[in-house]
């Protein structure tokens, strides 16, 4: 961090000790088209991205293909404030080969040259997961045809094609997603069910192998803070470690919500993992709320942001902050959990919400 830094990392820690939200911002029009290879490449010094920048991380989104490719205002969007973007579904195993043999790299592809085009950098999600896998794999282990020592086999083919396939363009892969369960166990799925719990060091030895330049991550949610699950990631984390397994990053998710309220301990997490050699990101970051909207829900939400922002930022090793999309007009939640939504920075005609304020206000702190 640089000398002016010292002062921000002062008021960060300040903050982080009272987490106030910022004052509500009327919403703004979209960047004009025309001035947008200024804005793209961080011109526009008041983006997300410029202000990133200038703190040294990397600001991400997840990004919905079918809203890039059909939403001017979206695409707009995603190109002007973040240097990070990370495939939110065409990189998973079930877009990829929904036909055994068959690898369909054609939207990932997209959304790569979408970045390079705009100096982002992209995070690859994911390489394994127990979730959209394709049902030709599923429902072959379920019938039994694909046994374990096929099962390994194809896991092993799926990582090199994947990660082989990008090479060289991904700066952090998220190689094994959510692994243990909520009870501090690992997960009980088809990898640990017919591989046993060697398959997670396997995959990232394949991974590195594939991939030798990308940082590697285990990815997972409900672990920003401190308790049962994030423990149980550390004593994973120590062994893999011990273990020599090429294992570079930790990744929390945070699919946080401001009914639950908010772990204000997302710094220290942060700090053990860092002490176990790990660099960390936060990834998949959104804050929802029962509906309807409102201010108090609506500033509560800017705090939830705030808080894992700030431990990145006073943390040393944290070097990117995605959040999992960015306006609610595209957003994972309404569609899982039924009542809740208003997830994201921006509201459905992309005007700005405290929380956009509030972030922006934490990386200008930064920078
Ligand atoms: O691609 C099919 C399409 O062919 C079909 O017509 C359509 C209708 O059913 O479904 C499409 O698949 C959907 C897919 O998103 C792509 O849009 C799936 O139904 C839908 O379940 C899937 O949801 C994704 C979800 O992961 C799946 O678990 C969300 O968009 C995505 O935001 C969410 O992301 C996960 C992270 O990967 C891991 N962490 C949690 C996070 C939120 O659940």
């Amino acid at each position: 961090m640089v000398a002016g830094a010292a002062v921000a990392a002062a008021v960060l820690v300040s903050l982080n000790a009272t987490g106030a939200p910022a004052a509500p911002v009327a919403s703004v029009a979209p960047v004009a088209a025309a001035g947008q290879d200024a804005a793209v490449q961080g011109g526009n010094a008041d983006t997300l991205r410029a202000l990133a920048k200038r703190a040294g991380l990397k600001i991400g989104t997840a990004v919905d293909m079918s809203a890039l490719n059909n939403d001017a205002t979206y695409k707009d969007r995603v190109a002007a404030e973040f240097n990070s973007v990370t495939a939110e579904n065409v990189m998973k195993w079930s877009e990829i080969e929904p036909t055994r043999g068959v690898l369909n790299f054609g939207p990932a592809d997209q959304l790569v040259a979408f970045a390079k085009a705009n100096g982002q950098s992209v995070r690859g999600h994911t390489l394994l997961w127990h979730s959209q896998l394709p049902g030709w794999l599923t429902e072959g282990v379920a019938s039994g045809d694909i046994d374990s020592a096929e099962l390994r086999q194809l896991l092993k083919q799926h990582v090199f094609d994947v990660a082989g396939h990008f090479r060289g363009k991904i700066y952090q892969w998220d190689v094994a997603n959510e692994v243990i369960g909520d009870n501090g166990q690992l997960r009980d799925t088809i990898w640990l069910q017919k591989l046993g719990p060697g398959y997670i060091a396997d995959v990232f030895r394949w991974a590195h192998q594939a991939d030798p330049k990308a940082k590697l991550y285990i990815n997972d949610y409900n672990v920003e803070g401190l308790n049962a699950k994030a423990d149980a990631y550390y004593e994973l984390v120590k062994q893999l470690k011990a273990d020599r397994v090429p294992i570079h990053g930790f990744g929390m998710q945070g699919h946080l919500g401001v009914q639950f309220g908010f772990d204000g301990r997302a710094l220290q997490n942060v700090q053990r993992f860092e002490a176990l050699g790990l660099e960390t990101s936060f990834t998949e970051v959104d804050v929802r709320m029962l509906m309807p909207a409102d201010n108090p829900k609506l500033h509560a939400q800017a705090n939830g942001y705030s808080i894992l922002l700030r431990a990145c930022l006073l943390a040393k090793k944290c070097t990117s902050f995605t959040v999992w999309g960015f306006t609610d007009k595209y957003s994972w939640v309404p569609g899982f959990f039924t009542g809740q939504g208003a997830a994201n920075l921006l509201d459905e005609n992309f005007g700005q919400k405290p929380a956009y304020q509030a972030v922006k206000e934490t990386l200008a702190l930064a920078g």
